[in-house]
C-alpha cells in the first residue's frame, strides 16, 4: 500500500478476531516503526511494555475500563514516556549515538550538553513534563498505527484507562508517563470512516482568525 492510501483507511479497530495471532516478525516490524520517529534533540522518550499473556491483558482489561479490545487483541503495548532522559548521562548516550552514526562532532555535542537541560529547566514550550513526553510517545505510537495497517494489522490506540492502576499492576515507576494503550490484533468488524473536519476549516492563513 502507499503511504496516502494507508492513511485513508487505516481505521481504529473497536473489537479484534480472537485466537489470531500476528506472527512475530510482522510484530518486530512494527516495533521498529516506532523506533524510527523524530524526537525533540533526538532523545527518544518512549518505552513500550508488551501485553499479551492472557493474565496480563485481564488485568490491563481490568484497568482500562474494561474496553473488549484489551482482552481480544494479540499485543496490547503501554506507550510511556520516560521523564528521565534529560539526565546527562542518558544525553550523553544520545550523543554518543549521533557521533558513532557520524551525524554529529564534537562541537555540535558540547553544545547539546548545555542546550538540552536549559531547555528541560525553562521548559518555553510546555508547561508540564508530562505534556512534552505525550508530544514525542504519540509520534512513534502513529508510526506504529500505519506501519500495522501497511502490513494488513488493525489497531486501536487508547486513553481510556486509570494510569495509576496500570502503574501499580505493572510496577511501572513514577518518572515514566503512561501516553496510551496500543491494542494489535486483526479487527473482527469493519468500521466506517467517522468523517473529518477538512482543510478550510483548520488550515488559517499567517495568523489566529480574524
Ligand atoms: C489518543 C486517542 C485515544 C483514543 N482512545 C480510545 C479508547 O480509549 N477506546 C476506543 O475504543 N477508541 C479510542 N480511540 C480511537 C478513536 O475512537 C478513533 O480514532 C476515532 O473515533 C476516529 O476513528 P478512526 O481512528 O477509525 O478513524 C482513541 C484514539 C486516539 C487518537
Amino acid at each position: 500500500m502507499i503511504l496516502k492510501e494507508i492513511i485513508r483507511e487505516r481505521r481504529s479497530a473497536k473489537s479484534f478476531i480472537l485466537d489470531k495471532a500476528i506472527a512475530q516478525d510482522k510484530l518486530s516490524e512494527i516495533f521498529e516503526s516506532a523506533t524510527l520517529a523524530p524526537s525533540g534533540f533526538n532523545l527518544q522518550p518512549w518505552r513500550f511494555i508488551t501485553v499479551q499473556s492472557l493474565s496480563n491483558k485481564e488485568k490491563l482489561y481490568s484497568c482500562a475500563f474494561k474496553q473488549e479490545q484489551i482482552r481480544q487483541a494479540s499485543a496490547v503495548l503501554i506507550c510511556c514516556g520516560d521523564r528521565h532522559v534529560f539526565s546527562p548521562e542518558y544525553i550523553e548516550s544520545v550523543l554518543e549515538l549521533g557521533k558513532s552514526s557520524g551525524s554529529m562532532n564534537e562541537k555540535h555535542a558540547d553544545f547539546l550538553r548545555g542546550a538540552i537541560p536549559t531547555f528541560a529547566k525553562f521548559h518555553p514550550s510546555y508547561d508540564s513534563i508530562e505534556a512534552w513526553t505525550n508530544r514525542q510517545v504519540m509520534i512513534a505510537v502513529t508510526q506504529m498505527m500505519l506501519t500495522a495497517k501497511s502490513i494488513g494489522i488493525d489497531s486501536c490506540s487508547m486513553e481510556g484507562f486509570v494510569s495509576k492502576a496500570i502503574k501499580e499492576n505493572f510496577d511501572i515507576p513514577e518518572h515514566w508517563d503512561i501516553c496510551c494503550l496500543l491494542a494489535l490484533g486483526y479487527s473482527a468488524n469493519e468500521r466506517k470512516f467517522g468523517g473529518r473536519f477538512g482543510v478550510k476549516e483548520l488550515f488559517y492563513q499567517e495568523s489566529y482568525p480574524q
